[in-house]
């Protein structure tokens, strides 16, 4: 009896093995970016991301800034490995947009927008879109490019980097395996 028992749980094991990987890939995506101080500031932070329904939410949460508001994109590349975080690169701009104010176009896809930190220095923030996927390899993907924050404002106007001043925090968007 405990044997039979034994038996049918380990082929149930090897038929959910044999089924997770392709439902990983349709649904239930997740990636993070960890965020590490860059041009000297003590700011530092984790942004998530999750995708279901064919939309993605990112969660983020940072520490450690001025108070007030500060820009918060995605950039182009994912190389943080600058102490300005200028390796980033630009903004991340799949569509050949303008910079501008998120949901409202023209945008690039990585003009997130600002984020607005305590007194504490502490700022958290959450986004629904379906202008982006996660781990796909299409020029959507969030996946590779990197998170940074700002120094100052984003001021949605000034092209192409809103005027946004320093990059305080940078940190890859990795997928979680
Ligand atoms: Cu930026
Ligand atoms: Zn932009």
């Amino acid at each position: 009896m405990r044997t039979t028992a034994k038996g049918l749980s380990m082929g149930l094991a090897a038929a959910l093995a044999v089924a997770v990987p392709g439902a990983a890939a349709a649904k239930g995506a997740k990636a993070e970016a960890v965020l590490e101080s860059k041009s000297g500031s003590s700011a530092t932070g984790k942004v998530t991301f999750a995708q279901h329904d064919g939309k993605v939410v990112m969660k983020v949460s940072v520490r450690g800034l001025t108070p007030g508001s500060h820009a918060i994109h995605i950039h182009e590349k994912g190389d943080c490995s600058a102490a300005d975080a200028s390796s980033a690169g630009g903004h991340w701009n799949p569509t050949s947009a303008a910079h501008g104010a998120w949901a409202h176009p023209p945008f690039h896809h990585g003009d997130i927008g600002n984020l607005v930190a305590s007194e504490s220095g502490k700022a958290k923030l959450t986004l629904e879109t379906d202008l982006w996927t996660l781990g796909d390899g299409k020029p959507t993907d969030v996946v590779g490019h990197a998170v940074v924050v700002h120094a100052n404002v984003d001021d949605f106007i000034t092209q192409p980097t809103g005027n946004a001043g320093g990059r305080v925090a940078c940190g890859v968007v990795q997928a979680d395996r």
